[in-house]
């Protein structure tokens, strides 16, 4: 890293630039890669946060050289990158990147992939340090960390860093996900291991720690005395798109809500941290995660639901069922909605509701706190008919920003109380637009900052969390809803039991 010594460590307010080092991608040809990471990359070198002695490795089965990579990452850069292209600034990147060809048990195309590394080193001046991202199934780890592991590529040494970047969903279960870290675990040391969840990366999550413990405001209010519910949605107005064949076998609740939902209901729950760090941060996350209850009564606060043929847009959507690749008689569900507690001091008692569906009316995801009632209004009943609890909402994406919905007088000779909002949007006060997530989170992988990725504990006891749904949702059909509907009837009728209803954003 380029340091100052007059500089604190701990300031963040200079961009900080990696060390020179190397990045390998493993399933460099797949949807990610193209569509978010080599992006990421050519944004990064934009933004002048590349070291300048960087390297970029595609491992993939292709029978490609070096120049037909290149130029299907400059398309993939050029395709989705967030800031404007600069040819310059890609064909330096360009001189640096390298292809290896081979499949994951082929010990000859790993050797091949040390030795390029280790002439990278010499030729680029990239001091031995490397992340691997891999970006493969699962079911691909334990070949690919063997293969490592046999090359000696994993080894971190006092002269130089190695480490590993690993996509969700981390295992499908808890034994799995216990499984697949101990594989990692063997391989890498904990602090080489980086988890990606993209939602950590994304500027309004990060936010809703600036806003709890950066004023006074909202904190003393932050507790159940204060708080009657959480609700936490995340909403796609998408399919499934030509995801079949992962989605089927996954569901929403493994594909979202074990992840993305939870780590969203860790940060809004948690204690404060004793300082901004990987460390303390993720103690205070799992310290919520485990605190997590499941409901008693599944029947009623376990929702989950599959899209059937509708409307969205004014385009006729099919159903689930009959999207190309998904079994006819699919019971995989594409919505969840759960009432969830925290079995802690602060939270007792408040239900965390979390859903997040396919085939919504639209994308929206969002935190929302709603506030208790004042016990007492000195107002007539008729002149407070309109009047609903105080909310502060976090809206992640889109529009990111945060709406805090209070009483006020509407106009006029007589007393009546309305909802109103005060409105805080990203893109009227700032005129710097956010870093996509990826960005964010590639740079923290080369800088070695874990603050934003999920400690293998957290995971876990997401896990312990997600799993008693699944058993009592096993062999269930799942409730349907029309595409372009808020979800199935049940998860309605969820909220209806407690005298609540779910916000529609
Ligand atoms: C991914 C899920 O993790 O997140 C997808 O696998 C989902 O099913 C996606 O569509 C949503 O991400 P974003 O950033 O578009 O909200």
């Amino acid at each position: 890293m380029t340091t100052n010594p007059l500089r604190d460590p701990r300031d963040r307010r200079l961009p900080r630039v990696p060390e020179p080092c190397a990045l390998v991608v493993f399933g460099i040809t797949g949807d990610l890669a193209r569509k978010n990471l080599l992006p990421a990359v050519y944004d990064l070198a934009n933004r002048g946060l590349l070291p300048t002695n960087f390297a970029l490795l595609g491992f993939a089965r292709r029978d490609w050289g070096d120049v037909e990579f290149a130029e299907l990452a400059r398309t993939a850069a050029r395709e989705h990158a967030r800031t404007p292209w600069r040819e310059e600034v890609w064909e330096r990147l360009a001189s640096s990147v390298r292809f290896v060809q081979g499949s994951f048990d082929d010990d000859n195309a790993f050797d091949q992939l040390a030795h390029a590394l280790a002439e990278l080193e010499g030729s680029h001046g990239i001091g031995g340090n490397a992340a691997f991202y891999l970006s493969i199934p699962p079911a691909m780890f334990p070949v690919v960390l063997k293969q490592m592991q046999r090359t000696g590529m994993a080894d971190s040494t006092p002269d130089r860093w190695r480490r590993v970047v690993v996509e969700k969903p981390f295992g499908t279960d808890l034994p799995s996900s216990r499984e697949l870290n101990e594989l990692v675990d063997a391989v890498f040391s904990a602090d080489d291991v980086f988890r990606i969840d993209h939602y950590l990366g994304k500027e309004t999550v990060q936010n809703l720690l600036a806003l709890r413990f950066a004023n006074t405001l909202f904190e003393p209010i932050w507790n159940g005395h204060h708080v009657d519910s959480v609700q936490i949605t995340m909403a796609e107005d998408v399919g499934i798109g030509g995801r079949a064949g992962f989605y089927d076998q996954t569901g929403a609740a493994r594909d979202v809500l074990q992840n993305h939902l939870l780590q969203l209901l860790a940060l809004t729950a948690m204690e404060e941290p004793v300082e901004f760090s990987a460390e303390e941060i993720r103690t205070e996350k799992l310290k919520v995660l485990r605190a997590v209850s499941v409901p008693t009564d599944m029947a009623t606060f376990a929702v989950r639901g599959q899209y059937e043929q509708g409307w969205l847009a004014g385009q006729r959507a099919r159903g689930y069922r009959q999207e190309d690749g998904v079994d006819p008689d699919s019971t995989t569900e594409t919505y969840a909605a759960v009432r969830f507690g925290v079995e802690t001091r602060r939270w007792a008692g408040v239900p965390f509701y979390l859903r997040t569906g396919k085939r919504l009316p639209r994308r929206v995801t969002e935190i929302a706190l709603s506030f208790r009632k004042a016990p007492h209004l000195p107002f007539a009943p008729t002149d407070t008919e309109e009047l609903g609890h105080n909310q502060l909402v976090i809206r992640v994406q889109p529009d990111e920003g945060v709406t805090l919905k209070f009483g006020s007088k509407v106009p006029g000779s007589v007393m009546e109380v309305r909802d109103v909002a005060m409105v805080f949007l990203y893109g009227e006060q700032f005129t710097e637009a956010s870093p996509e997530a990826y960005e964010r989170l590639l740079l923290d992988v080369l800088l070695g900052d874990a603050t934003l990725f999920p400690r293998n504990a957290e995971v876990e006891a997401s896990w312990a969390a997600i799993d008693p749904l699944e058993e009592f949702w096993a062999g269930t059909e799942p409730h349907p809803y029309r595409a372009g509907e808020w979800g199935p009837r049940a998860a309605e009728e969820m909220l209806a039991a407690e005298g609540r209803q779910w916000r529609r954003p």
